[in-house]
């Protein structure tokens, strides 16, 4: 213990990190209602820095090139000492990000987090979500498997669809007229250097917006209105050691179900890796089915519910817009609520109603994005695809001229 804070005072003359552990943690203030909810931005870090660990140890074994990808990730699984383990964590990891960020979103979405002064933070976490979703991409054609190489087929021939700029823009992409191994090298480069350079970065500018505004709470109270003489909220308890503490047994339980998934159900009853991903891709036999990713699925099902063209644009590129518009509308969530309170609680019926068909066509469009196409599927799917859009698109309507419950002006427990 002497040994630990003569390092500590040795460390703190040259650099002061007792000042930085005051400023960031025992005297950082957070609202003392936070709950459960409010777990999932640190799992989400925990994951990504799992995601930049395992990665980099995959990249000493796995080899980019269209002949030997598909071999490298065998030799990783077999002959690499613990390699299977490394690998599984990082496909499990890249599921469980995905899980762990919509619950993030969702939470933001229910308690109005997004709302004023928060603006920034929301815009940096969409555009982080953004920049996930295409490191995702480009990481599942890296196994090199029938579903790496279609799925990027499918995706990157959706430029393709674009007028006039569309043909050269596929190619520019691919680097080649179809995904190959050129298209291997570049989605490996990105994938292991510029995306994981872009998220850090990301993550940090998302932390320190938020430091400077501080955090919601379940309640939506603005905590800063009553502080103390030392400007301390009133209703606030200190970062470090009370939140570290749930934070601590949050990551706790997340560590247990993740070890259970990695150990027990590595595939993930064929959701964390395709059945169809362990035959190596073959560019002259197609698969029956072309699934995108779980994580991916609800996007995908609204891609292939457009089945009519319009004003003479085909349906391939009015699906990619549509498919587009469902990931951009998230970021105006903060100018399309005009409701004069931020969390679900406070807000009317209406507001809930909107929210839960919003949840519930997401869960829809997942489940649809995963079955082959049918009449069934696509009806359903266009409903729902109509449920997600309207959550946002009435929301200027529909969060006005409601009636909302009175805000406390204190948190209660
Ligand atoms: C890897 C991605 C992300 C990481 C590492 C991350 C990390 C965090 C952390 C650590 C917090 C503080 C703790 C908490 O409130 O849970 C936070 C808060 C927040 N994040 Fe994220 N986040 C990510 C993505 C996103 C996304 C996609 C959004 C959605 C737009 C988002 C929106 C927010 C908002 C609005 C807050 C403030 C919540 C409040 O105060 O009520 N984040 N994030």
């Amino acid at each position: 213990m002497v040994f630990f804070s003569r390092v500590i005072n040795w460390l703190d003359e040259r650099f002061p990190i007792k000042a930085f552990y005051k400023k960031q943690f025992s005297e950082y203030y957070v609202p003392k209602n936070l709950n459960a909810m409010y777990v999932f931005g640190v799992l989400a870090m925990l994951l990504l820095f799992n995601q930049l660990i395992t990665g980099i140890w995959l990249a000493m074994s796995y080899t980019p090139t269209a002949a030997n990808a598909f071999a490298s990730i065998q030799y990783i699984m077999r002959d690499v000492p613990y390699g299977w383990l490394i690998r599984y964590m990082h496909t499990t990891g890249a599921s469980a990000l995905f899980i762990v960020l919509y619950i993030h979103l969702l939470r933001g979405l229910m308690y109005g987090s997004y709302q004023r002064p928060r603006e920034l933070v929301w815009l940096l976490g969409m555009t982080l979500y953004f920049i996930i979703m295409i490191e995702a991409f480009m990481g599942y054609l890296l196994p090199w498997g029938q579903m790496s190489y279609w799925g990027a087929q499918v995706i990157t021939s959706l430029f393709g669809s674009i007028p006039v700029i569309g043909k050269g823009l596929e190619q520019w992409v691919r680097g080649d007229y179809l995904v190959s191994g050129v298209t291997l090298g570049r989605f490996y480069a990105l994938h292991i250097i510029a995306f994981p350079i872009l998220m850090v970065f990301l993550v940090y500018l998302h932390l320190s917006t938020l430091r400077h505004v501080g955090s919601n709470n379940p309640q939506g109270v603005d905590i800063k209105k009553h502080v103390n003489k030392k400007g301390v909220p009133l209703d606030s308890i200190p970062f470090s050691p009370y939140f570290i503490t749930k934070d601590i047994l949050a990551i706790a339980v997340f560590l247990f179900l993740f070890c259970v998934v990695i150990f027990f159900f590595p595939d993930g009853f064929g959701f964390i890796l395709e059945k169809s991903n362990f035959e190596p891709a073959n560019p002259l036999i197609t698969p029956e089915h072309i699934e995108a990713a779980w994580y991916f699925s609800p996007f995908y099902a609204m891609l292939r519910a457009i089945t009519f063209s319009l004003f003479g644009l085909d349906a391939k590129f009015l699906g990619m817009v549509v498919m587009m518009s469902s990931v951009l509308i998230v970021f105006f969530v903060p100018w399309l609520d005009k409701s004069p309170v931020r969390s679900i609680r406070y807000k009317g019926y209406l507001s809930k109603c909107f929210l839960g068909l919003f949840v519930v066509s997401f869960l829809v469009l997942a489940v649809m994005g995963s079955l082959p196409v049918s009449k069934a599927t696509t009806w359903i799917s266009q409903f729902a695809t109509l449920g997600y859009f309207s959550y946002f698109l009435l929301m200027p309507w529909y969060s006005r001229f409601e009636t909302t419950k009175p805000v406390p002006e204190r948190v209660s427990l």
